[in-house]
């Protein structure tokens, strides 16, 4: 099914950080393309990828269980329960949220940070996001503080992480035969990024790991601006919903295990609740700033 549509609200009307649901849901192969622009928003495939190539270390899985205060407008807006979460063995817990003056703001009035009041009354010194259960493995490009890097994670667990090659490969190679202009954008920058910080024969450096995280609308940040993001599930437990959804267009798509969907990533999307547990994404990508790893503030140095 190929898809030309009209947006049903601009982005102006949709509040990043909001959860939306979404009934209209799409469940056989599709392409949507925005109708005035002609642009790729993605392209869905059912049951394309092996089973067996899901068949990846057990430490991967429950390294997606481990907790992240970093994922933005993803997350939502802060709560107390959200910010709760993982800090259960904290001497001192969050008790509310506040203003950095300590005036009590209602669970969802804040964006995605807030401040906080600790149960002995003192106020947080830092804002903080809720935990969500996502992590990134392979590749970071330099930022402020690091030079371009394989997470910490990687670094430590290389055989656990060669284990997603075969998968990852695969669905290099089917992104390449479905959207191969986009593909070869993005390879542009690939080949011309350090071969040690990049997920072997693939176009990505970045493979983001999520379990049971139920989106708040965002646009992912730092991706390749000319290519696209492939994503797909793995099935680890029991649950239904959670679909992907594109609040612009008011439908999301059912991604299951052995599903491809490409998607450009700069675009709203957010996830419809879940129900159950043991939904496990793969997001794969590559950093925008892969290739300037050699460049500016804790540039690495070029190899002869
Ligand atoms: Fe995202």
């Amino acid at each position: 099914m190929e898809l030309y549509l009209s947006e049903k609200k601009t982005d102006e009307q949709i509040k990043l950080g909001e959860y939306f649901t979404f009934d209209h849901i799409i469940n056989e192969d599709c392409d949507l393309y925005n109708k005035e622009s002609e642009e790729l928003i993605f392209s869905f495939k059912k049951g394309i990828i092996p089973k067996e190539l899901y068949d990846i270390d057990p430490k991967i899985v429950k390294h997606s269980k481990e907790g992240s205060v970093n994922r933005g407008n993803a997350a939502g807006s802060a709560t107390t329960e959200g910010l709760l979460r993982g800090k259960e063995n904290w001497k001192a817990k969050p008790k509310y949220l506040c203003d950095k003056d300590g005036n009590k703001i209602e669970d969802g009035k804040s964006s995605h940070t807030s401040y906080f009041k600790y149960e002995d009354g003192r106020i947080s010194k830092r804002m903080r996001s809720n935990t969500v259960s996502s992590q990134s493995i392979g590749g970071f490009s330099r930022n402020a503080n690091l030079p371009c890097r394989l997470t910490y994670w990687t670094k430590n667990n290389l055989k656990s992480y060669e284990s997603i090659f075969p998968l990852t490969s695969y669905i290099s190679d089917l992104y390449f035969s479905y959207v191969p202009d986009k593909w070869l954008y993005q390879f542009d920058k690939y080949k011309n990024s350090p071969e040690e910080y990049l997920i072997p024969d693939t176009n990505f450096s970045t493979l983001t790991i999520n379990q049971d995280f139920r989106t708040a609308s965002h646009k992912d940040k730092g991706d390749c601006k000319t290519g696209l993001t492939c994503f797909t599930i793995k099935n680890c437990g029991e649950w239904s919903g959670g679909e992907l959804c594109f609040p612009n267009y008011e439908l999301g798509i059912n991604v299951e295990e052995g599903d491809l969907l490409l998607f450009n990533p700069h675009v709203t999307h957010s996830n419809n609740k879940l129900k159950g547990t043991g939904r496990m994404s793969f997001v794969l990508y590559l950093r925008d700033k892969m290739d300037k790893c050699y460049e500016g503030k804790h540039a690495l140095e070029k190899p002869n």
